[in-house]
């Protein structure tokens, strides 16, 4: 490595830090020590251990999970094939094709069919993509994005090792929440790719995303921050992040969602 890929490294690592911690301020948290155990312990279900590492320490802590330590559990998981199962993104890509399936294809530039790692262990599930994503055919890349990218790196990950993904795949005329008819057209393609994907986690991003794989009336207040499941997979429903831009004192809710979540994949590795 060059002194000035050295540099470049460094400085990319430096606003990657600075974006965390800014996160971190904006919902309150202004101590992190190594040894503090996370807010999301005091909830954790009956059946889950809480998270120790050998010597015992609780290894919880935001800023206590090492980057080899993810790496380990990321690249550990693979994606068993059995030969018959729905096979790969790309064909559930080349299924959707050039899609007229509802009416929101009329008014779409580009279908946003979502993206990150086929082997993520993490998925966002949103709930269709606004004025940038319909842009440049990319999930999350807005304001919403830039406040769910700051999310994902509080919780330790890089955006491409997270799968993010929405219950439609064309963008709504004025941001408006997706119809009825038009979520029913277009979530097989999601649970398709949840299927090959198979995290072990699902983040449900506000109220669509969490009625579209729960089949719930509940509403987001009351759902988000408890453990659910679809098709045997964990989903912790959460606050959307356009929501959170709106209501900002609901940032510390979401965090503690997500603190969840952290210790669940740690824990489960
Ligand atoms: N809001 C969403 O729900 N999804 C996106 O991709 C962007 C904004
Ligand atoms: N309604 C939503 O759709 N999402 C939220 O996060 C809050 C209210």
């Amino acid at each position: 490595m060059t002194p000035k890929e050295a540099l470049d490294q460094l400085a990319r690592a430096a606003a990657e830090l600075r974006n965390q911690l800014e996160y971190l301020r904006e919902i309150g948290v202004n101590e992190l020590t190594a040894r503090s155990r996370p807010p999301a312990a005091r909830y954790s279900a009956k059946n889950e251990v809480p998270l120790a590492d050998s010597t015992g320490e609780h290894a919880a802590s935001p800023i206590s999970i090492s980057r080899g330590k993810q790496q380990t559990f990321f690249s550990e998981i693979g994606n068993p094939s059995n030969g018959t199962q729905d096979s790969s993104l790309e064909s559930i890509r080349a299924d959707i094709g050039e899609c007229t399936r509802c009416k929101l294809s009329q008014n779409r530039t580009n279908i946003v069919f979502g993206e990150g790692s086929p082997q993520a262990r993490l998925m966002f599930v949103g709930e269709g993509p606004g004025a940038d994503e319909d842009r440049t055919g990319r999930p999350f890349v807005g304001r919403a994005g830039q406040l769910l990218d700051r999310m994902i790196e509080a919780m330790k990950f890089k955006r491409e090792e997270v799968y993010i993904a929405n219950v439609v795949k064309c963008r709504p005329p004025g941001n408006r929440t997706p119809e009825r008819d038009e979520v029913s057209t277009c979530e097989p393609f999601l649970f398709r790719q949840i299927a090959v994907i198979k995290p072990a986690v699902i983040v449900t991003l506000g109220l669509p995303a969490l009625q579209c794989l729960l089949k719930t009336s509940e509403s987001i207040s009351r759902a988000r921050g408890n453990w659910r499941e679809w098709n045997g997979i964990k989903v912790m429903p959460t606050f959307h992040p356009a929501y959170l831009l709106r209501s900002p004192d609901k940032k510390r809710e979401t965090w503690e969602d997500l603190l969840k979540v952290m210790q669940f994949l740690l824990s489960s590795t």
